[in-house]
């Protein structure tokens, strides 16, 4: 049975509980059988909060956390030269060996896990659940990598050489760690370059793959700035391949910096879920909240707009419950268990300040956002109603505590509405009547399409991550996915050997 919007409600105003029911629904799989290799695969587990024992090992690794005192930043040449010399010596190690120091690495992540909420707490403002499923996420790339990457028998796989990952904030544990671990498991040596906001948490990451045997010079940590090292890195031809998430701008700049750069990028998103006259309300409503306002809306697969039936749209009651969820989220520091929406990594860009303070024609608020007069980086969410197709807030991605919703009169329109923006990472839907979900589904320009769920938090294996347009850029193989190792090689055909 569905849960009541009573018990809804009282998930939201408790964060602990909520995170906990929805790992439990999302996270608890069937181990299965891959077909290749015959072994199991299972998603790592989230915390459990209602132990007791785990809430205090996380209260003691809080309390004892300090930031680490970073390296001080190699010379660029020498990073480089070392990368390419340690290289040939890991690719020949037997596959095997590779495969099981990325079990390794899992392992020590998981043992790690409470340390590394504490720095993200601390570095990234996320809030404890927020990290722990990143957590879970990255676990999952190390025994996920580690089980797939197989050399098709015919063929002969030669690691690329040198990749650069580029990692973003507001995911600084599992999108480095996907990035790397793949990078490794296919014979590459790799420089992480970690985001400058969060660099402690890219060096908890890197530690933690030393210790599980990843020889230093095959994984160098770069926390070089952004401007002329930067582009030095990323134009060196001893790079042979990058790894960015980031900005559609930041892909374009590297490709005109380096128009042969064979670049891997995970770029915007301006994700919309349609809801149907047929959804389940309530379900609705409860992925529509988390998927807008997690992490405070930073995340490309966020969604910043909800495409809605007329008939819910003009509904006072659905209304009423939309801004009631929203407004039961608790806003506060990161630092504060009860908060689930948390500052802002920087101040608000000039789009997202627009969108939390500029209503356009035919806009109204269902819920204004406040900006906390004690951080100007906390805003609580913000809902507005009537965004007009075409209109600025529909097509521009604006990373922040901020949801449009669009009145649709058919799902044909809804649907246009959804696919008319440039980019196409993630869509939803909410309808209980089947032939609306494989209409929909046959329609919707997106890499990452989900039917009664939120639109954030694919899970490795099960929902391989990536997308259309512009939001992502290189051959399509997707994060968590078949084959994603397999952009770090080439292929030779075995009989040119012979
Ligand atoms: N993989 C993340 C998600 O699905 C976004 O990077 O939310």
């Amino acid at each position: 049975d569905s849960p009541t919007w009573h018990e809804q409600k009282q998930r939201f105003a408790d964060g602990w509980n909520h995170r906990t029911t929805v790992s439990a629904l999302s996270r608890r799989i069937e181990p299965r059988h891959d077909p290749q290799t015959m072994s199991t695969f299972e998603n790592e587990p989230d915390s459990d909060w209602t132990q007791p024992n785990v809430r205090e090992q996380l209260n003691q690794a809080i309390a004892n956390w300090s930031n680490p005192a970073l390296p001080p930043i190699a010379e660029l040449d020498l990073v480089l030269d070392q990368a390419v010399v340690a290289q040939p010596a890991w690719e020949s190690r037997a596959i095997e060996e590779r495969r099981e120091i990325l079990k390794s690495a899992s392992k020590v992540m998981r043992q790690d896990r409470f340390r590394t909420i504490a720095c993200m707490q601390r570095e990234a403002k996320k809030a404890i659940w927020e990290a722990d499923a990143e957590i879970s996420e990255a676990i999952d790339f190390a025994r996920y990598y580690a089980m797939e990457f197989e050399t098709p028998a015919s063929l002969k796989a030669q690691a690329l050489g040198v990749v650069v990952v580029t990692p973003p904030w507001n995911f600084p544990y599992a999108i480095p760690a996907g990035g790397v671990l793949a990078a490794l498991m296919a014979g590459c040596s790799v420089i992480l370059k970690p985001a400058p906001e969060t660099a402690a948490t890219a060096y908890l990451l890197a530690s933690q793959l030393w210790e599980a045997g990843v020889p230093r010079d095959v994984l160098q940590f770069f926390p070089c700035e952004d401007g002329e090292t930067g582009k030095a890195l990323i134009t060196d031809s001893r790079v042979a391949a990058v790894v960015l998430t980031g900005g559609w701008e930041t892909a374009q700049m590297f490709r005109n910096w380096r128009p042969t750069l064979r670049l891997y990028a995970e770029t915007s998103g301006k994700n919309a879920m349609v809801i149907t006259a047929q959804a389940d309300r309530e379900l609705a409503i409860k992925d529509l909240v988390k998927s807008a306002f997690g992490h405070s809306g930073q995340k490309c697969s966020a969604a910043s707009l909800a495409i809605v039936d007329q008939e819910i749209y003009h509904d006072p009651a659905f209304r009423r419950q939309l801004r009631d969820a929203a407004s039961s989220l608790f806003v506060g520091p990161a630092t504060d268990r009860r908060s689930i929406v948390t500052p802002l990594i920087r101040p608000a860009s000039p789009a997202l300040h627009r969108a939390l303070t500029i209503l356009e024609p035919g806009e109204e608020w269902l819920l204004e956002p406040v900006q906390s007069p004690q951080d100007p980086c906390l805003w609580s969410p913000g809902i507005k109603l009537g965004v007009k197709p075409g209109s600025w807030f529909h097509l521009t991605e604006c990373f922040g505590p901020v949801l449009g919703i669009m009145c649709s009169t058919t799902l044909d329109e809804a649907i246009k509405w959804q696919n008319a923006t440039s980019f196409g990472l993630t869509a939803g839907l909410h309808t209980l009547d089947k032939e609306e979900q494989v209409y929909w589904k046959d329609r919707v320009q997106a890499g990452n399409v989900y039917i009664n769920r939120s639109t954030t938090g694919a899970i490795v294996r099960r929902q391989p991550f990536g997308g259309w347009k512009r939001s992502s850029i290189g051959p399509g193989a997707k994060a968590g996915g078949p084959n994603y190792s397999h952009l770090f090689t080439r292929l030779t055909d075995r009989n040119s050997f012979v």
